[in-house]
């Protein structure tokens, strides 16, 4: 039990706008902390108060720059080395998630050794947000927490007063996640097949379900470069689909990723802020949600030795 310790937030670069919200939540104020860089690039932490026998949450998403990455390793080794109490790493946005298995041959596995190394850096827990997949838990030997972003959208989604809705998974791996919106929503689900001839391309080919004159949301836990998602929104749209509404976790937001978004055929896109868009990346469909107060009941409930599954009922 660590609730008669000192709670610390701890936040890196990545996104402390989310780590000031998740704070402001607990009425907190953020660890004062330095992680600078030095001339060559290289980074450097220094914790700027006594952290001593505290339960300490770093935030941190690790979505590219590696930067991002090495800056929770470092956050990490530091907190350990300045007799932390205990640590845990907070990341929203779990980087190389979809390296979770060799399914070509010689490639590397990049969601484990992300996992190795959170965990040799000096974590006691973890915490991740709609992760990739759900087996990428067991690639820490020390306590994780997955927690869903699902009672967020679902707000979101019932705000819409949608008349005749479907959600529809842009692929049959997103399935379990897309038929647990529909149960909740009490609503018919719909799969998309989609092709991936090489990384980062997709082909969305046909449509199991019937969307035709339908109010469409299409639930997923990314956007990278966005292909998956305009490639189901013109399939949807060439199938009679009224309007199409996207939810996705995480914007991950490469290349073109908003300039093709903006041009694609979609009433609106909601995203949540696991990831810290920049004001250029932001456009008139789009809608952030906030995942602070998720973030700030979890980190709150495990330090004072509370079921966080709490957090899961909608
Ligand atoms: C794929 O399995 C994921 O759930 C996402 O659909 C995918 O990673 C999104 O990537 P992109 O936006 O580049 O198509």
């Amino acid at each position: 039990m660590f609730s008669g310790i000192d709670l610390k937030i701890i936040s890196g670069n990545a996104n402390s706008p989310l780590a000031g919200k998740i704070a402001g939540c607990l009425n907190m104020e953020l660890c004062k902390i330095e992680v600078g860089r030095f001339s060559d690039g290289e980074i450097f932490v220094k914790i700027l108060e006594n952290i001593r026998g505290t339960d300490c949450f770093v935030i941190q998403p690790t979505n590219p720059p590696a930067d991002n990455f090495m800056e929770l390793l470092l956050i990490i080794d530091t907190l350990r080395r300045s007799s932390a109490g205990r640590i845990t790493a907070v990341v929203p946005y779990y980087g190389y998630g979809r390296q979770d298995r060799k399914d070509q041959p010689r490639v590397g596995i990049g969601a484990k050794l992300a996992a190795n190394l959170i965990t040799m850096s000096g974590a006691d827990r973890v915490m991740m947000l709609d992760l990739h997949s759900h087996q990428i838990q067991g690639f820490f030997d020390i306590p994780s927490d997955h927690l869903y972003t699902l009672p967020i959208f679902l707000d979101f989604i019932r705000s819409l007063k949608l008349v005749d809705p479907v959600v529809v998974s842009p692929d049959i791996g997103g399935a379990k996640m897309a038929r647990g919106y529909a149960g909740r929503l009490d609503c018919p689900l719909a799969f998309i097949e989609k092709r991936r001839p090489r990384p980062n391309v997709s082909e969305s080919l046909n449509i199991i379900g019937d969307v035709d004159g339908k109010d469409v949301v299409v639930v997923d836990d990314m956007i990278d470069t966005g292909g998956t998602l305009i490639g189901a929104c013109n399939v949807l749209c060439e199938h009679g689909a009224k309007d199409v509404w996207v939810c996705c976790t995480h914007p991950v937001l490469s290349g073109n990723a908003v300039e093709n978004l903006q041009s694609a055929p979609l009433t609106g896109v909601a995203l949540t802020d696991t990831i810290l868009i920049p004001e250029e990346k932001i456009f008139p469909k789009l809608k952030v949600l906030t995942v602070a107060d998720l973030l700030a009941k979890a980190i709150s409930y495990i330090h004072m030795g509370q079921s966080v599954s709490t957090l899961f009922v909608d």
